[in-house]
């Protein structure tokens, strides 16, 4: 009786492991599913000025590439205010061309660049 009930115990613990693990795995799952790690605020705001996410998912091809997609480029803040503000189509030869947007400020970029640089892999 003495053996045993710290095996059972250790059972109860694994069990109790397991299905933490679980637990958190479905969630990553639906997250993943989802196609995010939530946006930051600061994120969500320029895309909400410009409307980016008309043509930009996280994870798959709209009008424009997803983000995941985006993120690979690996743009500078500096390099990514020059493309919004004036397009080089060529980049991405089975698009359409992006629409210029004139107003897209260096601070804009900046945000949307750490960003892209976070949801990287
Ligand atoms: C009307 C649709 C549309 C909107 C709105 C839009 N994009 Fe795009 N975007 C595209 C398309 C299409 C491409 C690929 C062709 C191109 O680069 O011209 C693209 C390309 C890009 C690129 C890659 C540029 C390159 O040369 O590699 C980035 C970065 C980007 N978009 C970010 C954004 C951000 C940030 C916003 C919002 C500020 C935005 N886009 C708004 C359609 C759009």
């Amino acid at each position: 009786m003495r053996k045993m009930s710290p095996l059972r115990c250790s059972r109860w613990l694994t069990f109790a492991g397991m299905k933490t693990v679980a637990l958190l795995l479905g969630f990553c799952l639906i997250l993943d599913a989802l196609g995010a790690q939530p946006m930051p605020a600061e994120v969500k705001q320029v895309m909400g000025k410009y409307a980016c996410t008309t043509c930009h998912a996280p994870q798959v091809r709209l009008i424009g590439p997803s983000w995941q997609q985006l993120a690979r480029r690996n743009y500078t803040p500096k390099q990514l205010a020059v493309l919004m503000r004036k397009p080089r189509p060529e980049n991405w030869p089975d698009y359409p061309p992006m629409q210029p947007i004139p107003t897209f400020t260096n601070a804009d970029a900046k945000i949307i660049a750490d960003w892209l640089k976070q949801i990287q892999n």
